[in-house]
């Protein structure tokens, strides 16, 4: 097993939880191994769970959180819906696709629709556009309707383009980033986790942003943070937007669904 070496260097002793113990004896890695304290398990096996499949990681992209798996569920409620709505075809878009965890996801779900749909999948990460490729390549093949581009939000996708939006941008404070857990600020990307002062920039750019390139009434999902309310969307509903907020497993608001204004 190709294991990931980084992690492979003298460092003081690890005591590995119950979860990581189950976690690298599934990817066959010796937990005797000695490795940086706080590194995810995720990072040193090279692969996390999501939905019904294992997807490959590495310190170039966020270990896709249990959360996400429900942002994948709004998303793919809304195209079973215009699927059965004789829509000819989808244009779906996922902005900072990291691992590609949601754009695999959703590809995967409805396998027996591509003909109908097309995916976008960007980041503003070459490294973690690499490493969607090749999740998409190993988890669908070589012919999944799938495109990935390098831009910074939308700037190098087409104009009045997509149905549907998905996603999961960075979302945590500035402020949080100093206080998360060692393994997170020690190993994740800042630019996966820094959401800006409010947590929302960049989000909110994505939305100041977004009109050109979508059709009148298209689905937005956001992941957001669970500080993040209503009032975050208060310019957007006076611009027409339709927002709806809902929460995650645990209880916390976690989504946002815009449609967008005619
Ligand atoms: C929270 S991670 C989510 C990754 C993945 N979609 C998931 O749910 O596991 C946010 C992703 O957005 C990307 N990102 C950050 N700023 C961006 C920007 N301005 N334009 C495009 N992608 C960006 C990061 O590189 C990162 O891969």
């Amino acid at each position: 097993m190709l294991l990931n070496t980084r992690y492979m260097i003298q460092q003081t002793s690890r005591h590995f939880t119950p979860r990581e113990q189950t976690h690298l004896a599934r990817y066959g890695v010796d937990p005797l191994l000695q490795t940086y304290a706080s590194a995810p398990v995720e990072y040193i096996s090279g692969k996390a769970e999501f939905c019904d499949f294992i997807i490959n990681v590495n310190e170039n992209v966020l270990i896709p959180r249990i959360e996400t798996e429900k942002l994948v569920a709004l998303a793919a409620t809304e195209i079973k819906k215009q699927l059965a709505s004789d829509q000819i075809s989808l244009q779906i878009l996922e902005v900072g696709t990291g691992s590609g965890a949601i754009t695999v996801a959703l590809a995967k779900q409805f396998k027996d629709s591509w003909k109908k749909l097309q995916f976008v999948a960007t980041d503003i990460s070459k490294n973690a556009l690499r490493v969607a490729e090749r999740n998409a390549v190993e988890l669908l093949g070589k012919y999944a309707p799938i495109s990935f581009i390098k831009s910074d939000l939308l700037e190098n996708t087409q104009a009045e383009q997509f149905d549907i939006v998905v996603a999961n941008l960075p979302y945590i404070p500035s402020e949080r980033i100093a206080k998360l857990d060692e393994s997170v600020k020690a190993h994740e990307p800042v630019l996966a986790l820094d959401g800006g002062f409010d947590g929302f920039a960049v989000i909110a750019r994505l939305l100041d942003t977004i009109t050109p390139v979508l059709h009148p009434k298209t689905r937005v999902f956001l992941e957001l943070d669970h500080t993040h309310s209503l009032k975050n969307f208060v310019p957007y509903q006076k611009r027409g937007w339709q927002v709806t907020l809902s929460t995650d497993q645990a209880g916390y608001i976690r989504f946002a669904q815009l449609t967008s204004p005619v």
